[in-house]
């Protein structure tokens, strides 16, 4: 089991988990990783060599060969890789061949902060902290069109909210570590909160969960 606090954030595409999971580990003092990079990367690795999304081979190997910083950021958080991402994280081998550098980086000592959809499920079962952040379909496209416009990116608003309900039901429907609320998270539906009233929130839950588990807030 992990030694320090670790805090698990999970939840559908854009509801505003990556931002929590970054605030609350600059806040609590701890490392984040943001486990959908992994997948994002997955799919641009397969992407840029020419090979199909369902190619079982070529994708396990691009996950087993992954390191984050060959990547451009902007280019892993375009609206194609949201989309190719979640094709290859519905492979049951791509995921195995993920799970072993999410655990360890769960298991540093200091503890960790982990947002994606299978963290409190899967990957940190005993985590202290599991938040599971929603918020409406409409509100996640909205906040998804701004945040890619905002880089530069042409964006429409009624592609952006088809991608994510395509998105939420491949994520939710798949076999293998589906998109879940865990039995012991706590639910934090951002459709009227902000970022602050959010993080404040989220701090909130953290504090009262890592008291509970005996891990130092
Ligand atoms: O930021 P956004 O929620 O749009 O996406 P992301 O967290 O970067 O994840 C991209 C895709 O990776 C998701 O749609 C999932 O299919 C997959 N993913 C996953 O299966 N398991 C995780 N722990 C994280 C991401
Ligand atoms: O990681 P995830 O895809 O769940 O969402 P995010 O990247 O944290 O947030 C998506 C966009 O919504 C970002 O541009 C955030 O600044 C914004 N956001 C917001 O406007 N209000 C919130 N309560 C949370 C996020």
């Amino acid at each position: 089991p992990e030694r320090g606090l670790v805090i698990a954030i999970d939840g559908p595409a854009a509801s505003g988990k990556g931002t929590l999971a970054r605030r609350l580990a600059a806040q609590f003092g701890l490392p984040h990783l943001d486990t959908g990079l992994l997948y994002r990367a997955t799919a641009c690795a397969l992407l840029d060599d020419g090979r199909a999304l369902d190619d079982i081979r070529a994708a396990v190997e691009a996950a087993r060969g992954l390191a984050l910083c060959d990547f451009d950021e902007a280019r892993l958080r375009s609206r194609e890789l949201g989309e190719a991402s979640s094709v290859v994280a519905a492979i049951p081998q791509v995921r195995a061949a993920l799970i072993e550098a999410q655990r360890s980086f769960a298991a540093r000592s200091e503890g960790a902060v982990l947002d994606g959809r299978d963290i409190g499920t899967v990957i940190c079962p005993d985590a202290a902290v599991k938040i599971f952040v929603t918020a409406s379909a409409e509100k996640r496209a909205q906040r998804r069109a701004l945040e890619l416009a905002s880089r530069g990116e042409r964006v429409d608003y009624a592609h952006i909210l088809e991608d994510i309900r395509r998105r939420d039901e491949r994520d939710s429907g798949r076999s293998s570590a589906p998109l879940k609320i865990a039995d012991d998270a706590v639910r934090l539906d951002t459709t009227d909160l902000d970022i602050e009233a959010a993080f404040a929130a989220a701090r909130d839950i953290v504090r009262e969960k890592a008291e509970l588990a005996g891990k130092v807030g």
